[in-house]
């Protein structure tokens, strides 16, 4: 019986190879040698991350719009496009490195986190451990005191510390009787007050300080605290990307991914590999010991809690747009995966509705506006833009799908914020040449989304776009390359740029980069409309997520992302996920206040609203459709070019 040929793909720069039958997809022998390739669209040709260098053989591919006439020339395919037909040798894009500062914020001298927090509220917050430890002794049994042993432990857990009655699991009261006797009836209690429950019962009297982990589990970064239950003290911080990346960049594809036959079970297990190797290096760093660590508190949206849970989020995309659960039950750390932290339970705060998790739950509860009289708006931009409005009284919320742009995603030389990014951009108003800033010492090797925003508002400001976002092409600008109808603007040239390729934004790059903002704009407006409330009834705007730390807001006000009032109005807190996850694991106040603000904050489905449909239409302008929505903008170009110019600023008039 003849077997299929199989072809040996070898793949450069680090010579790994795999042998696959034809017709082979190329991304998968990639992700087969188990090497990293961006993804942004999960493998459906829509992002054009994967793209990857053919030096010797042959592969069956699909004509790509992200691969240039030259770029075909020399061997650029889409990975996920194309199919093996032949022993190849293929050369992948440099890996680069997850950026040392993945936005957890600062410390200070004490080693408290002053990350994603307003400092206002900050100086608010009790430590109020509810995970206790607690040393007991108990009573002994007699002929004239025949009690059982379950009901002597817990009288004296209620003596000692007013819990009434502690559900104790079956494990412990199997080994309960050993336990007791151990140590003449001396043990050690784990205690959850909150919900009245026992999570581990030792022999013998020993020292009671404890640990929790607070952990951000977003779709782009994993975000991980080591914090000591008593003092508050922030030991160590562990992060990195989400490991799930390749499979799917956006929640949308990470969902697609776990409808695949074991497609969930495999997102399940390199999520917890990786959390498990953030608890291994933390425990490594501090000689905590892992038996020491009692809780683990997560924030995230609610596919990640549902990947990481196992639980199938299908229907989170799939109208009526559902979770199974806003929030899951509290388990023991073995029962999800987390297996060597043998006393740990794992706790989730809540989510809010399908597309309005934990993660933007903790945003609130860092911020501290569902405690204030003043208005203010909360807004984590990511991939997608989650939005609450609100004060004490109120709290409304929605989800905008702002797609990967921001991220670096469906556009030709996006890049996540990472080493060579670059995350800020200057045009010159005569030459029309771009000074750049890059994330890192290296060269620049491609564009995040800060670096993205500022593009689009000098490129309107300096008139190399109009309004619609089109190129300006009878300015003299050298940088505007023309091939065939289509022209791209050349940021850093190929002799510059660590790839050796020209860094440049597209007319596409641009078009998917205006209904990313407009989709912002319009979750805002709809937002504040659904209150009949309009921009300038918000005392405070507060910007969270990866994207907001190095988000130049004049240039997004400038592009008609966010609201024109007052930039003092405006304050960045950095990654409130694992804030939140970490005040709820330090104050019973805010773990009962986590769970209220999720049940106070209503929220608004965006995809049927028709006013949100209207507002996302008139955002496909810069700034927008009526200058009016955006009076600094208009008047700054009027004082540029003498005129509110509907068609674009055009080229400045030199001699005005
Ligand atoms: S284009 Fe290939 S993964 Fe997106």
């Amino acid at each position: 019986m003849s077997s299929q040929k199989r072809y040996l793909v070898k793949f450069l720069p680090g010579g790994e190879s795999v042998k696959v039958p034809h017709g082979y997809n190329l991304r998968q022998a990639i992700l087969d040698c188990k090497l990293n390739i961006d993804s942004s669209c999960g493998g459906v040709g829509t992002c054009g991350r994967c793209r990857v260098q053919v030096l010797e053989g042959e592969v069956d591919t699909t004509e790509s719009r992200f691969i240039s006439k030259s770029d075909k020339e020399k061997g650029f395919v889409l990975s996920c496009m194309s199919r093996v037909k032949s022993d190849l040798t293929v050369r992948l894009p440099e890996a680069r490195k997850s950026r040392g500062s993945i936005t957890i914020g600062g410390f200070d001298s004490t080693g408290k986190d002053y990350a994603g927090i307003s400092t206002d509220e900050l100086s608010k917050v009790e430590i109020e451990p509810w995970i206790i430890k607690e040393n007991i002794t108990v009573e002994a049994p007699s002929l004239s005191y025949g009690t059982s042993d379950l009901y002597r432990v817990k009288k004296s857990i209620m003596e000692k510390t007013g819990v009434q009655d502690p559900a104790i699991p079956i494990d412990l009261i199997r080994k309960l009787p050993y336990t007791l006797r151990e140590k003449d009836l001396n043990v050690s209690v784990i205690i959850d007050l909150e919900n009245s429950a026992v999570i581990d019962i030792s022999p013998g009297h020993g020292d009671k300080r404890i640990y929790g982990m607070a952990l951000d589990i977003g779709t782009t970064t994993l975000v991980m605290y080591l914090v000591d239950l008593q003092s508050g003290k922030i030991l160590d911080i562990q992060s990195g990307y989400n490991p799930q990346i390749k499979y799917g960049e956006d929640i949308i594809n990470r969902i697609v991914y776990a409808n695949r036959k074991g497609g969930l079970e495999h997102l399940r297990e390199v999520i917890v590999d990786s959390i498990n190797s953030m608890v291994k290096n933390l425990v490594k760093h501090t000689g905590v010991k892992e038996s020491d660590i009692v809780s683990v508190m997560i924030a995230g949206n609610p596919t990640m809690m549902h990947l990481f849970y196992g639980v199938p989020p299908r229907f989170i995309r799939e109208e009526p747009y559902v979770t199974v659960a806003n929030r899951f039950s509290n388990s023991p750390a073995k029962d999800v995966g987390i297996g060597q932290l043998v006393n740990a339970y794992v706790y989730c705060v809540p989510g809010v509705a399908s597309y309005l998790g934990g993660d933007i739950t903790s945003g609130v509860l860092a911020s501290g506006m569902y405690r204030e009289e003043e208005l203010a708006l909360f807004l984590d931009l990511g991939t997608n833009g989650e939005l609450v409005v609100g004060n004490s009284q109120w709290m409304m919320g929605c989800s905008c799908s702002a797609g990967p742009a921001f991220e670096g995603g469906g556009v030709n030389c996006g890049m996540r914020a990472s080493e060579g990014a670059i995350e800020k951009v200057v045009i010159d108003e005569d030459s029309f040449k771009c000074s750049v800033d890059v994330i890192g010492e290296g060269k620049p090797a491609g564009i995040c989304g800060s670096g993205l925003i500022d593009i689009i508002g000098e490129m309107y400001l300096k008139g190399v776009i109009d309004r619609k976002g089109k190129f300006n092409r009878d300015i003299g600008n050298e940088f505007l390359a023309c091939e065939e109808g289509d022209c791209h603007y050349i940021i850093v040239e190929a002799n510059s740029s660590a790839t050796g390729n020209d860094i440049y934004i597209s007319e596409i790059d641009i078009e998917n980069l205006i209904r990313a903002k407009a989709a912002v704009y319009a979750g805002i407006r709809t937002l504040l409309e659904e209150v009949d409330l309009g921009i300038n009834d918000l005392a405070k705007i507060y910007i969270a997520g990866g994207l907001g730390k190095h988000l130049n807001i004049r240039n997004a006000v400038m592009i008609g992302m966010l609201p024109d009032i007052s930039l003092d109005r405006y304050h960045f807190l950095g990654n409130t996920a694992v804030t939140g996850a970490y005040l709820s694991l330090l104050s019973a106040e805010k773990y009962r206040q986590s769970v209220k603000v999720a049940g106070d904050i209503t929220y608004i489905e965006l995809s049927v609203n028709m006013k949100f449909m209207d507002r996302y239409v008139a955002g496909l302008f810069l700034p927008y459709t009526d200058m009016k929505d955006f009076p600094s903008v208009e008047e700054h170009i009027y004082s540029i070019y003498k005129k509110p110019g509907p068609a674009g600023p055009g080229k400045k008039d030199k001699t005005s």
